[in-house]
């Protein structure tokens, strides 16, 4: 079944696991795939591109395991124009309930010449066979003229309605270097829609990217000039600056409805939750000022504001915090809650965990109880997003960590590390603490990985706040992310690095098995 547009609906497509996932450090694990696309999937958004099934074994199997298991998203694959690559596309997505194959060629002047080196007939040809062999595979085929935004708009119009006619059921088009206007981005769209046959017949799509900060309003003057799929990520996630946000333009028709008078399918109160899960399993932090999911967007500092606020939320405040699933931080419960309590706490959060899962959740609950005497939303939120990164069948566990440090050093650390079972000590020295335990983790773990990013922040308020630390590290081009939260900012940055470490070793089992011993 193909996912079609009616009138005034905008079809909600998700490439935070595709697009999102290039972004230079953002890759992420299988398991936290299948999660992030449960979520989407819960919340409403229609299509979900999971991947590029050739590109990696990896990459195929996170699109065959979430086509298995998505419930009403409609799952698609990327694929080049080729045979090859969309063969591979529809072997992964084949099992959905609703699958799609995503074909792109780049038509701009430059991608023709230095990309794809094929002349403009040459490439009419190609886009025939190759959308012509999607369609034989696939009822729903997306169609992509890669560069869009900078093709002549005569070569745009004629490649267009080759796709349409060779089957493509959604022509999308990408702005994909960021470079195109408003007023630009409705023009193309009518354009399209004046000269092509059949263009009123299939979906239109837009896809953004946010290089001079226009992605989310390119992509909204696309919907005012026909456009209805809009082309996002959770947080804006993608290469360079990134893609349009799905929180911003969902939020901005639905704020702004009466002037753009377009509905989504999307359960905006999953939009909090869904950035706080991008964030954690990507490593990239939501910039404070970021609109809707920033950690200030709701927050009102100046007198003027405050005084507003108390006498009509309306004076300064344009949507609730609710709508976006935000619930006031509040001291949620003490050392003496139970389980009940617990699992009844992280229902209203947006977590349905299981009873394995809300096991381990409850004893680090009951750990953070003893060790903090307040405990809120976030501490809970940071408690579920690390049971979910530290698993039982992990080959490297941290069992026992002291470290030494003050204005006398040197700074020490004593660190007990379980490998593949075998408990292994050592003492190490290093220029802080943290480095310290580093070149600890690294002694017993030896690797050439380089650290490419180490980021500490306080989950709340308050010098007994929990940390959650991020750790990126990159081996032969292959990045990842770790991370970990603790009310001890060293216990949660070994974590952290170790962490990475356990997911590198994955990666090195599936691309490299001879290499995977420690
Ligand atoms: O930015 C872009 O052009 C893309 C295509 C693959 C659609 O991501
Ligand atoms: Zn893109």
């Amino acid at each position: 079944m193909t996912a079609t547009a009616s009138q005034n609906r905008v079809l909600i497509f998700d490439t935070t696991l595709r697009d999102g996932e290039q972004s230079p450090g953002a890759t992420m694990t299988l398991e936290e795939k299948l999660q992030i696309a449960e979520l989407l999937d819960e919340m409403g958004v229609d299509i979900i591109e999971a991947g590029f099934p050739i590109a990696s074994e990896g990459d195929f199997e996170a699109v065959s395991k979430i086509a298995k298991a998505a419930r009403n998203a409609v799952i698609c694959g990327l694929a080049r124009a080729n045979f090859a690559d969309i063969d591979r596309a529809w072997e992964a997505v084949k099992h959905a309930k609703r699958p799609r194959i995503h074909t792109f060629i780049g038509t701009s002047p430059l991608h023709r010449e230095y990309q794809v080196r094929l002349d403009k007939e040459a490439m009419a040809e190609r886009i025939h066979a190759t959308v012509t062999h999607a369609r034989n595979l696939c009822d729903d085929v997306q169609w992509s003229p890669m560069d869009a935004t900078r093709t002549e708009h005569d070569y745009l119009a004629r490649v267009c309605e080759i796709a349409i006619k060779a089957g493509a059921t959604t022509i999308n088009i990408p702005d994909t270097v960021g470079y195109t206007a408003p007023g630009e981005s409705a023009a193309i769209i009518r354009m399209l829609l004046e000269r092509v046959p059949g263009m009123d017949e299939v979906t239109i799509s837009t896809h953004c990217h946010n290089d001079l900060g226009m992605a989310t309003a390119n992509a909204l003057a696309a919907v005012e000039a026909g456009a209805r799929q809009i082309e996002c990520t959770i947080n804006g996630l993608g290469e360079r600056a990134g893609n349009t946000a799905l929180e911003e333009v969902v939020m901005a028709m639905r704020v702004r409805n009466d002037i753009m008078p377009f509905e989504t399918g999307i359960d905006t109160t999953k939009i909090m939750q869904a950035s706080r899960l991008v964030s954690t399993v990507s490593g990239f932090p939501v910039q404070y000022n970021k609109a809707i999911v920033g950690k200030n967007a709701f927050a009102h500092e100046s007198g003027i504001h405050q005084d507003g606020m108390l006498k009509h939320a309306g004076t300064f405040e344009i949507m609730r915090p609710e709508d976006v699933g935000l619930n006031a931080t509040s001291l949620v419960m003490g050392k003496h809650s139970g389980r009940a309590a617990l699992r009844s706490k992280l229902r209203e959060l947006g977590y349905q965990i299981g009873d394995n899962q809300l096991s381990d959740v409850f004893v680090r609950f009951k750990e953070l109880a003893d060790r903090k005497k307040e405990i809120y939303d976030e501490d809970l939120i940071a408690l579920v997003q690390d049971a979910g990164t530290e698993a039982a069948h992990d080959r490297i566990q941290v069992r026992h960590l002291r470290v030494v440090c003050g204005t006398e050093g040197p700074q020490t650390a004593d660190l007990t590390l379980a490998i593949d079972g075998n408990e292994q000590s050592v003492h190490a020295t290093g220029d802080g603490p943290v480095d310290a335990a580093f070149n600890a983790v690294k002694a017993l773990v030896s690797h050439s990985a380089r650290l490419q990013l180490y980021q500490v922040h306080a989950v709340t308020e308050g010098t007994d706040a929990q940390a959650t630390v991020s750790v990126r590290l990159e081996e032969n081009g292959k990045i990842v992310t770790g991370q970990s939260s603790d009310t001890d900012t060293v216990v949660a940055s070994t974590r952290a690095y170790v962490n990475a470490l356990n997911k590198l070793l994955v990666r090195r089992l599936k691309t490299a098995p001879d290499t995977a011993a420690v």
